[in-house]
């Protein structure tokens, strides 16, 4: 499935939607806060200030360009020419996170706030908030399901080492999905004087589209380094997704058709979102909001689901805390529909051996998010052929997982 050359895309409309989805299904109460960002946002955009800024933070601050490195003994293990490992485990706090907390805390400054929020699963994005709002002299809380609070203590303190506020969330499964409905809850009542850093490229207009636009520094710096190390043919692009939000800023460059060469060659290789099987996608255990669910509302934005009859969110599960959320930003629904990405459900059991694979191949020990889009190399090796040579996406370190990996029997007795 290789999009044509003509398959022009643009999006979001003015309303937020990307074809169908996407949108700002909220109160009335928070739209003046979302229009407000909406063009708080565009205008640092068109400032050379606030982009120099960025820039400057991106390389001194988070370590960009991060590596694009050549897994050779990955590559002949999984029977591909070359695996390029687009190396967001090596940012400032271990995962692309920061590249988009950066830049929100940043606009938040701008916009003259003195406090914001957050929601975390595996507590990555906690922590990249945490601390952008550090650096920028920012007051900053952090909601937190209980679950994940168990699963990921390592991340907890750090937030709270950090300065912040770490608040529990017991509602529902205590997980992402019921933090993300107890930030947005909260921002409703608090938004004169909080900023909301989503951490995904989820929610109502404009943070797809902002989150996106932050994380595309990974796509962008992919193809500026095929360029320089003379790849002039990518067969496929892979990444996992949670939310999107390292997916999005790896798949867009591409979608849109950047080329290294001009001859659009590059700019079109097979794009590949990884999403969480958990147990299987036949089974109620299970992450896969795109294989297994359909278009409704959540979190106030119009996208593919895991829903009930009724409407309401199912409990989404994985393995990875990152990847366990009913949802997916309505950008990628919108390439799914449009066939511009393909999206293919991976278990625990296959990310548990693609992390096993890379870190006793290469030494570098994956998230286990990350480690589902390792898990599509082999079917990729079977697809495109012996030849193909293929980018992942690695979007961040296995740290934080570690005692998950204990606890899931790998590695030493
Ligand atoms: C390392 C890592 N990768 C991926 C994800 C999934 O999020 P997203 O799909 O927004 O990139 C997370 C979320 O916590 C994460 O920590």
């Amino acid at each position: 499935m290789f999009p044509s050359a003509e398959n022009v895309y643009s999006g979001p409309d003015a309303a937020g939607f990307f074809g169908a989805y996407g949108g700002r299904f909220v109160p009335e109460t928070v739209i003046p806060a979302l229009e407000e960002l909406t063009e708080a946002f565009e205008a640092a955009l068109e400032d050379s200030e606030f982009t120099g800024e960025l820039e400057d933070l991106r390389h001194d601050y988070i370590g960009r360009h991060t590596p694009m490195y050549r897994a050779k003994r990955l590559a002949e293990a999984v029977g591909l020419g070359a695996v390029y490992l687009k190396r967001e485990d090596l940012c400032h706090t271990g995962a692309h996170k920061i590249n988009n907390t950066i830049g929100q805390c940043l606009l938040a400054k701008r916009m003259g706030k003195k406090r914001v929020i957050a929601e975390t699963g595996a507590g990555q994005h906690g922590v990249a908030t945490a601390t952008a709002a550090t650096l920028m002299g920012l007051e900053c809380a952090v909601f937190m399901g209980v679950e994940d609070i168990r699963r990921q203590s390592l991340n907890v303190y750090k937030m709270k080492l950090l300065g912040a506020e770490v608040i529990p969330v017991a509602e529902g499964t205590g997980t992402l999905a019921d933090a993300v409905t107890a930030a947005l809850r909260h921002w409703v009542e608090r938004v004169d004087d909080t900023f909301y850093v989503l951490g995904s490229a989820v929610g109502p207009h404009p943070y797809p589209l902002m989150v996106r636009e932050f994380q595309s520094v990974i796509g962008l710096e992919i193809i500026d380094q095929c360029g320089a190390r003379g790849v002039d043919r990518l067969d496929a692009v892979v990444a996992c997704v949670g939310g999107g939000s390292n997916a999005i800023g790896t798949f867009y460059p591409f979608v849109l058709g950047a080329s290294v060469n001009g001859s659009g060659v590059l700019g079109r290789p097979l794009l590949v979102g990884a999403e969480a099987a958990g147990l299987g996608v036949d089974t109620d255990k299970t992450g896969a909001s795109m294989t297994k669910g359909s278009p409704g509302v959540m979190h106030g934005f119009y996208s593919y689901l895991l829903q009930d009859d009724a409407g309401n969110p199912l409990e989404a599960y994985s393995i990875s805390a990152g990847l366990d959320y009913p949802g997916v930003g309505p950008e990628h629904a919108h390439f799914k529909d449009e066939g511009l990405v393909r999206y293919e459900p991976v278990t625990d059991a296959e990310a548990l051996a693609a992390f096993e694979q890379l870190t006793r191949t290469e030494g570098i020990i994956p998230a286990i998010e990350s480690s589902h889009a390792l898990a599509l190399l082999p079917r990729l090796a079977a697809e495109l052929g012996p030849d193909a040579v293929v980018v992942v996406t690695l979007s961040g370190r296995g740290d934080k997982d570690i005692d998950i990996v204990r606890e899931a029997g790998l590695g030493v007795d």
